[in-house]
């Protein structure tokens, strides 16, 4: 999808649809809504009138032209009630205005700014929600589909106008930050979607190379004897009962301008998780390779972060293998070293997901950094407390989990705090080892983040569990079915937020 930005009058726009965001419960309040109006006839006015469209969120409605104007058709999304929009209502209605022009196989559209003002939001946010939710309301994965093909449709262009010219300029930079965002997500979303026979560790890490060489960042892939060489013996303990051979990937985008220290990005990258010896029952395992989906998270945020160039020196780590059972598997009881030094019981060997992020928080450390982030479809218990609404969070660090909340407001994508008081490092503690890698079933996110706390030192650092945000069942407006994608675009605003980008 083309994304441009104009300076036009409506009455000069030629295009497939021209579309605009309307209030519920409100006359339309924008000067060009009610020229349109007036262009029409009183169309808009009459359909309001009607009760058929009331400008409830994700509502759409169209009407046609008939000769008024150059373009054919005007499509209209409601946004809900004045008192309940926020960033992301808008980045919905755009998704569901994207969804009606593919409905209707458009090859381009374009949408007018709304002249609605939100407390704290700029032009420029405004602009970069609604490229957004176009970008990512349009997202497919075609390569699977040999027959009826009808319904792999992509819109070729997106227009944003504004009549006003003094806008023009902050309108072109949201764009341009909304294009970047919404295209890692669906970077992200591709890795996620393919399936685990062709997603291996070496395909992840081959993908993550070519993002590297494509947008410019640095990307280093470590193999079976180099991650020996680290004594990294809980991540190989889980890749031992796979033939596919482990990758633990290291990514780095280093700028010119750097103000702030080093943040340390680190994915779960488990292709596929079939729970291994302590296997998993068999409905639904299919899902399980989007147990990557942290690693796609942080490939693709370090494409988006080297495309926008970024002033922050930022490392991405991914340790990525499958979970399988077989002859050479890790074992319930068994015990392994991680590079820590710590020693770890194996209670289950689904508890998997820690066991690599051991390994890979350990290693961040050598790093330094002023920041440590983890994310990873690490447990059931997270989808039990939270659904699919959004994501845990925990961590040692006050500042950072509100820097956190903070870019979550603006990206939409929620997280929700959950405690890590001293408590539950007795539920990981063993007879045997220093730790165990089950704390049971109560309060099993936390006990996982207990877990992983156990690997980053005094560093600051935060936990994100997205094990109900990796795949959307039903889709949503900007959400088709699959891969979500989720915790991308809540990494750009962190990140830009962090590093004082404007
Ligand atoms: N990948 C799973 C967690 C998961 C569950 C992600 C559902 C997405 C949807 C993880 O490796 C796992 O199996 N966790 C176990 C941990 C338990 C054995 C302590 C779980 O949650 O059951
Ligand atoms: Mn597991
Ligand atoms: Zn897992």
């Amino acid at each position: 999808m083309e994304i441009k930005v104009k300076t036009e009058m409506l009455e000069e726009v030629k295009d497939g649809a021209l579309c605009f965001f309307l209030l519920e419960g409100e006359r339309p309040q924008d000067k060009t809504i009610r020229k349109l109006d007036s262009f029409l006839s009183g169309a808009v006015t009459f359909l309001f009138g009607s009760g058929d469209f009331t400008g409830k969120l994700n509502q759409t409605a169209v009407l046609y032209t008939e000769g008024k104007l150059d373009s054919k058709r005007i499509i209209l999304a409601g946004l809900g009630r004045k008192q309940k929009l926020d960033l992301d209502k808008l980045r919905e209605a755009s998704g569901s205005l994207c969804k009606k022009a593919k409905e209707l196989k458009l090859k381009s559209y374009s949408v007018f700014l709304p002249e609605i003002k939100l407390k704290g939001n700029s032009v420029s946010d405004f602009a970069q929600a609604i490229v957004e939710g176009a970008v990512l309301a349009d997202y497919q994965l075609v390569e699977y589909k040999t027959a009826d093909k009808e319904d792999l449709y992509n819109i070729k262009a997106f227009s944003l106008v504004d009549e006003r010219k003094a806008n023009l300029k902050v309108m072109s930079r949201g764009a341009e930050l909304g294009e970047i965002s919404a295209n890692s997500a669906n970077l992200a979303r591709d890795m996620i979607n393919h399936p685990a026979n062709y997603m291996t560790p070496t395909k992840l890490a081959d993908i993550a190379v070519s993002l590297s060489k494509k947008t410019g960042f640095g990307c280093k892939v470590l193999s079976l004897p180099e991650i020996k060489k680290l004594k990294m013996g809980a991540f190989l303990g889980v890749a031992q009962g796979s033939e596919q051979p482990p990758r633990f990937i290291i990514m780095e985008h280093k700028p010119k301008l750097k103000n702030r220290g080093t943040v340390v990005l680190v994915g779960k990258g488990i292709t596929f998780d079939s729970g291994g010896i302590s296997l998993k029952p068999s409905e639904k395992m299919g899902e399980m390779k989007a147990d990557m989906s942290g690693a796609a998270a942080v490939i693709a945020a370090m494409a988006g972060a080297a495309q926008m160039d970024l002033p922050v020196h930022l490392v991405g780590l991914v340790p990525a293998t499958e979970n399988l059972p077989s002859g050479t598997a890790l074992k319930p009881g068994d015990i392994v070293k991680a590079s820590s030094g710590t020693t770890i019981e194996i209670i289950s060997t689904d508890a998997e997901g820690r066991l690599v992020l051991a390994d890979a928080l350990s290693y961040a450390r050598r790093f330094e950094p002023k920041a440590i982030i983890d994310i990873a479809t690490l447990t059931g218990a997270c989808v039990i407390a939270l659904g699919h609404a959004g994501c845990g969070m925990l961590g040692n660090d006050y500042r950072l989990k509100e820097r956190i909340k903070a870019a979550s407001g603006k990206s939409g994508e929620k997280v929700w705090e959950l405690p890590l008081w001293e408590e539950y490092d007795q539920q990981i503690k063993s007879d045997i080892a220093d730790i165990k890698n089950s704390g049971g079933r109560p309060a099993g996110t936390i006990t996982a983040a207990a877990f992983l706390q156990k690997f980053v030192g005094n560093y600051p650092w935060i936990h994100l569990d997205i094990a109900g945000m990796d795949l959307e069942e039903k889709g949503k407006p900007y959400i088709p079915k699959g891969a979500v994608g989720f915790g991308v675009r809540l990494f750009l605003q962190f990140l830009r937020n962090y590093s004082g980008y404007r």
